[in-house]
């Protein structure tokens, strides 16, 4: 059984219909990519993934539970959390509170606590910056507090939506090599990307189309396939 199945997710906004009934599935304790030019459908699968669009039709498990039709804190607690697009941190809160309150389904504070020093030692960054308020960080901080405030709920599955977006290639692969990190550590993970500098860090990459999946395989296939790189990566990514 994989940790994460989808069947047939039909979702959208209002009237109109953007997945065209997606179906895949994710091992634990790996690393899934989702490449896809600008308005494929890649933001709008892993917030429906995530609870925050309702699921018109198909099926979501996880680890052999039905969760489709879950909202997003029910999604939390059921074990996934969403690093969103465009980040969206508190600005107006310290970098330490926007930390505590991506917590907000745990209870035990110790454990909380451990989870904010597991998080300054993949960033220490954060670290350094706990005080300050997120609105004054750069966006590569920025990008690391979102993704340290989604792990903060101890999270069986981390997405990312834009991971590297509008960052330095050596940031980019400063956050690459961080995520790698947090799943060595085992948590399986789903990134949105657009840079394929990824690629090195993916076990399986998906390549996402008008709302439908045209590629569901190993990375270094994908890796390999100088085809596809072109067909699917050539234009609208770095
Ligand atoms: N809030 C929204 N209201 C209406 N249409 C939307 C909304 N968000 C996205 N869409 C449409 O859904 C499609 C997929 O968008 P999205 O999932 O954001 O793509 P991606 O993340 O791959 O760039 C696009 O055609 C986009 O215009
Ligand atoms: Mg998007």
């Amino acid at each position: 059984m994989s940790l994460l199945e989808v069947e047939e997710l039909r979702t959208g906004y209002g009237a109109l219909p953007v997945l065209q009934g997606i179906s895949f599935n994710v091992e634990e304790g790996q690393t899934a990519v989702i490449f896809g030019l600008n308005g494929a459908g890649k933001t709008t699968t892993v917030n429906c993934l995530a609870g925050v669009l309702p699921t018109w039709s198909g099926e979501v498990r996880f680890d052999g539970k039905k969760i489709s039709g879950k909202d997003a804190p029910g999604i939390v607690r059921a074990g996934i959390a969403l690093s969103p697009e465009g980040r969206r941190v508190w600005p107006g809160l310290t970098v330490m509170k926007n930390l505590e309150l991506g917590a907000w389904v745990r209870k035990d504070a110790k454990g909380v606590a451990e989870t904010v020093e597991q998080v300054f030692s993949y960033f220490p960054r954060l670290d350094e910056r706990k005080d300050q308020l997120a609105g004054t960080l750069s966006g590569g901080e920025q990008q690391m507090l979102a993704i340290g405030r989604a792990i903060m709920s101890k999270p069986r599955l981390l997405m990312i939506d834009e991971a590297s977006l509008g960052l330095s290639p050596k940031l980019a692969q400063t956050v690459f090599q961080v995520v790698s990190q947090i799943n060595d550590d085992g948590t399986t993970v789903i990134i949105v990307e657009q840079n394929v500098g990824v690629l090195p860090y993916a076990d399986q990459a998906l390549i996402m189309e008008k709302g439908a999946l045209t590629f569901d395989g190993r990375g270094e296939e994908l890796e390999k396939s100088g085809e596809l790189r072109k067909t699917y990566l050539g234009e609208g990514a770095e």
